[in-house]
């Protein structure tokens, strides 16, 4: 399972046509385990001189992968075969991680290997405190995150180098080593932007009780350890662990293209993951629903139409996606979490008041109705963040982290293909025709 190289998936029997200049042009068809199809171009150019023109590759698969299935008509997500609403319910982050990673779910010494180099790596270099304390606390986290990340490159050289040959067991302890650091990082970012002391991991918490307790607890004053939340914040970063080709992953894949290390490459895949299209677009639903709850008045109609108005560049964040054409799975999951987790601590948030009444309002509109638009994974999952204080400026963190096991499982996936080519795409040349160079002194 999870090795892409010894099969053969193009069909024996189906081939497209393709009738230019004059001549038919055939091209093998690939059809995938779950009946997707595509065909394989690679020789399209050879073949015809043309390239494909598809801007932001909706059309473009850019390779085989066993890790994450998607099927955005059906709503369907599965990582390695499992959907994701099971791992969800079932599942912890760190099994799911080991799923992403390793194409099989632990064996119980598996888990408790796995679980034990996660402890042993959970604590930082003394000298990232320095580094730390000469990043302005002005700094985004995810910036913080990225340049940290880079910069376990240096004291970990060897550990991520696509150049060296590494066992299986070599890049277990890399990548158990990456996902432990990530998450001290994170909350030692999230510390240092509020003035506030680090605070060590503690060896005898779980993955997700160590991360609420670097972040919550202060020198003196352990913060209490809620096992509700600590179940929320798994079920969080499960639903972020993969999705695929997207915007940060393709990131991820085509830096590690190059042969640059796992380091530069996650680095790279957490500033694509900030943008506000993307992962980022967590941060932007809180702001924009904390705006329409203050200064709009509570008046969701006003921003619903702007987000129609064909003059204005406004969107709703939260809303759309370029797979999911019915609902994101996802957002169901986190919409049901939230209830329950409302209900059991009695918590009441004007904010999903708004979000709920947005949603309502939203997918009655002919305008979001005719292009597919529903709440995306973004849309709720800030207002749990939220509910276990996690502040708006880290939630784009908490989805890195999430995400960091899709990242590396594909790394990994890449790095192993079995003729893997530096990503290179084409474009087709509109700029000015060939003219001469005129001196300095004769230009008009
Ligand atoms: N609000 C209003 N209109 C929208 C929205 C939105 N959130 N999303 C898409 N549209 C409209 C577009 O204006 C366009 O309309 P048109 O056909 O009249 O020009 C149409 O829907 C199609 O939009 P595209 O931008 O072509 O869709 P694409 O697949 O390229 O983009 C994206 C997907 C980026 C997610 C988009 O829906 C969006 O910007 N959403 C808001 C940001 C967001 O929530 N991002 C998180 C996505 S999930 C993730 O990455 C983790």
């Amino acid at each position: 399972m999870g090795n892409t190289n010894n099969h053969n998936y193009t069909s024996p029997t189906e081939k497209a046509e393709l009738k230019l200049d004059g001549k038919t042009v055939e091209f093998p068809v690939v059809i995938g385990t779950e009946g997707e199809k595509a065909f394989d171009i690679s020789e399209l150019r050879a073949k015809t001189s043309y390239i494909t023109l598809d801007q932001g590759y909706g059309n473009t698969g850019s390779c085989l992968s066993a890790i994450t299935f998607v099927d955005g008509d059906k709503g369907i997500l599965r990582y390695r075969g499992i959907p994701v609403e099971q791992l969800a319910e079932q599942s912890t982050f760190i099994e799911t991680a080991y799923l992403l990673i390793n194409g099989k779910l632990p064996k119980k010494g598996e888990a408790d290997q796995f679980s034990k180099e996660l402890t042993e790596n959970a604590s930082l270099h003394q000298d990232f405190k320095e580094i730390f304390d000469g990043i302005p606390s002005s700094t985004h986290p995810m910036a913080t995150l990225a340049s940290m990340v880079l910069v376990l490159s240096g004291f970990y050289a060897s550990w991520g180098d696509p150049n060296k040959n590494q066992t299986e067991v070599e890049f277990r302890k890399a990548s158990a080593m990456l996902l432990s650091k990530i998450r001290t990082i994170a909350a030692y970012s999230y510390k240092k932007s509020i003035g506030q002391p680090l605070i060590y991991p503690h060896r005898s918490l779980s993955y997700c009780a160590n991360f609420l307790h670097m972040m919550f607890s202060l020198p003196g004053e352990e913060h209490p350890i809620d096992e509700e939340a600590v179940k929320v914040l798994n079920l969080l970063l499960i639903l972020h662990a993969d999705h695929e080709q997207n915007c940060s992953t393709s990131t991820v894949r085509l830096v590690g293209s190059g042969r640059s290390n796992l380091f530069a490459c996650i680095a790279a895949g957490i500033c694509a993951l900030w943008g506000p299209l993307h992962g980022g677009a967590n941060q932007e639903v809180m702001e924009m629903l904390d705006e329409i709850h203050h200064q709009g008045g509570g008046n969701i109609q006003k921003y619903v139409d702007l987000a129609k108005d064909p003059n204005s560049s406004f969107r709703l964040s939260g809303f759309g996606h370029r797979v999911y054409k019915t609902f994101d799975p996802r957002a169901k999951v986190i919409k049901q979490a939230c209830d329950r987790y409302f209900n059991k601590h009695g918590v009441h948030d004007p904010l999903l008041e708004i979000a709920l009444k947005l949603e309502g309002v939203a997918l009655k509109d002919d305008f979001f109705i005719s292009r597919k638009l529903y709440p995306n994974v973004d849309f709720y999952s800030g207002i749990l963040y939220k509910a276990l204080g996690i502040p708006t400026n880290m939630f784009p963190v908490m989805f890195a982290i999430g995400r960091l096991p899709g990242w590396i499982a594909q790394w990994k996936e890449m790095r192993e293909a079995k003729s893997p080519r530096i990503g290179r795409p084409r474009q087709v040349y509109i700029g000015p025709a060939k003219y001469d160079y005129v001196p300095i002194e004769k230009r008009k």
